[in-house]
């Protein structure tokens, strides 16, 4: 043997990997901090193995700079970002119901149309150096699926949410309505009847506006801006209907300690907690000896990233306040604005270091939009949950939550401030909800593999084997009709119908013409 192999068989030995560095594109353009949070980690690990990561994110400089690392910044996205809609004040004062799918399918197009037209992704896309992959978010759009196209390599799209209807349909199909909430609606299984009837009304249409409108507009737009693009490398555009559906993989940020036992296909893989860095941060000193002193425990108070507890309105912000000021509990209240006196149990913090905190002995309760993200902290670290859930997938996340057993939900409201104190009571007042919630975290911390492990080994599989084929699932190849036998049903109607009307034919044709001998006979014979 050479030296030269020798080196290579010890550095492999050393790195601990036999797997080969690729070059990934990662797509995350959704400037939202959570949406940003679950990016960062698929890129972290990604470097982390090695690989080298081409990263397109709308909240830029938030990673170490790493040898290995490009980032793409699209923080324009941040203009399109509906702050005005997705607001407290705005639930609360204007009283406006939160935005449903087709808001969520129209809003979407817009970040695809920015992040492909930016010019620094033009440049990344433009500039003839290979990707082994592209890992996208899904966000209610597919056009992303043009870039493997482009690129000639595989695609794995990344779902934030809780697996879906709309995510399913492009790997699998859309699954049972009647035990599959889907991400919007509000209520759990089991379904009442009118619930049952909501979710097939609600999902006929929504599938309607996204196939017969949302489609159309956006193949337009899908051959606008690959079209030249593929021009340029000398090669056609496969049809956006083909593309959408020619994912590798799905991975999702999901599992089933806090959704469902939904049924999936082989290429849907949940690693939901991959997010969580195996190693708990620091606290900042002021904030530990806080939490180290509390001895009746810390309750945690955040509305997540999006939305702000200043927009809370001024009287509910000071029920809120008096309400947290009588409890004997120590409160960590994430706010971003100053109170002028704030009573000594009550601390705001601006930024909060919500891993570290739930992280915490003292942690006792946390109470949280119901954001998927901070659900996963809450079970990772098994803290009881208040939910108060204002928009997309929170309802159903905080229902889930609570039909298990881990959570109160408290509603939305202006007068909230005495419920919430109810809540709080019954969750500290019962060990069954702590109990319930170290269940789930049992389950959950109960894997083969650490989720981080289990992203690392699908991208790898995915490149090897040159975009997976053998996981797609066969429901992709049969039409609506086929999957329903609706062809052999209308076959049989129409069997049974001209059935029906030859043995009617034979019937006149014979029968009556002998039927009229008989009664021709009969009455013969009653004259006689
Ligand atoms: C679909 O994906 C596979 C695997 O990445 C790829 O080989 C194939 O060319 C894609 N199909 C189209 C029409 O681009």
């Amino acid at each position: 043997m050479d030296s030269i192999k020798i080196w290579s068989i010890l550095a492999v030995i050393l790195t601990g990997s036999i797997c080969e560095a690729y070059r990934i594109l990662v797509i995350a353009p959704i400037p939202s901090g959570s949406h940003a949070i679950l990016g960062d980690a698929c890129v972290t690990t990604l470097l982390g193995a090695g690989h080298e990561v081409v990263y397109v994110t709308a909240m830029p400089k938030r990673l170490k700079p790493h040898p290995k690392l490009v980032e793409v910044d699209v923080s324009v996205n941040a203009k399109y970002f509906p702050t005005n809609v997705i607001n407290l004040t705005n639930f609360l004062e204007n009283k406006t119901d939160p935005p449903g799918a087709v808001y969520f399918l129209d809003q979407a197009t817009v970040y695809c149309i920015e992040t492909i037209n930016h010019t620094a992704v033009q440049k990344v896309l433009n500039d003839g150096k290979k990707f082994d992959l592209v890992i996208a978010e899904w966000m209610f759009s597919e056009i992303y699926a043009g870039l493997p196209a482009l690129l000639d390599c595989p695609l794995i799209w990344f779902s934030s949410m809780e697996p879906h209807g709309m995510i399913l349909s492009l790997v699998d199909e859309t699954p049972n309505l009647a035990y599959n909430a889907d991400f919007g609606v509000n209520f759990v299984v089991p379904f009442t009847f009118w619930e049952r009837a909501q979710q097939l009304g609600m999902s006929l249409f929504v599938n309607l506006y996204r196939e017969y409108y949302v489609y159309f507009k956006e193949t337009e737009i899908f051959n606008n801006l690959y079209e030249p693009m593929m021009k340029k490398v000398g090669r056609t555009l496969p049809p956006y209907a083909e593309l959408r559906y020619n994912a590798s993989l799905v991975l999702s940020n999901s599992h089933v300690s806090l959704g469902q036992a939904t049924r999936l296909p082989q290429n849907f893989v949940s690693i939901g907690g991959y997010h969580i860095d195996p190693e708990i941060k620091a606290l900042p000193e002021d904030v530990k000896k806080i939490m180290d002193n509390a001895k009746q425990g810390v309750i945690y108070f955040s509305m997540g990233s999006i939305l702000k507890s200043k927009d809370f309105p001024q009287k509910l912000k000071m029920e809120l306040l008096s309400m947290l000021g009588g409890l004997k509990q120590t409160v960590l209240w994430k706010f971003e604005e100053d109170f002028a006196d704030l009573p000594n149990n009550v601390h705001v913090l601006k930024w909060a270091s919500q891993q570290s905190i739930l992280a915490h002995p003292n942690c006792i309760l946390f109470i949280t939009h119901g954001g998927l993200l901070s659900l996963t902290e809450s079970i990772h670290y098994a803290v009881p949950v208040i939910g108060i859930p204002a928009f997309a997938d929170q309802f159903v996340n905080v229902l889930r939550s609570e039909k298990k057993g881990f959570a109160k939900k408290v509603n939305l409201s202006n007068d909230m401030a005495k419920d919430l104190k109810a809540a709080i009571e019954v969750i500290l007042g019962n060990p069954m909800y702590k109990e319930k919630v170290k269940e789930l975290s049992y389950v959950y911390h109960h894997r083969p593999i650490h989720p981080r492990k289990e992203l690392l080994h699908w991208v790898e599989h995915v490149v090897e084997t040159q975009g997976a084929p053998s996981l797609r699932s066969p429901a992709l190849q049969v039409r609506f009709y086929e999957k329903y036998y609706l062809d052999l049903a209308l076959l049989i109607v129409i069997l049974l119908y001209v059935l029906r009307r030859s043995c009617k034919w034979v019937k006149s044709k014979y029968l009556s013409s002998s039927n009229k001998g008989v009664t021709k006979n009969l009455s013969d014979k009653k004259n006689k």
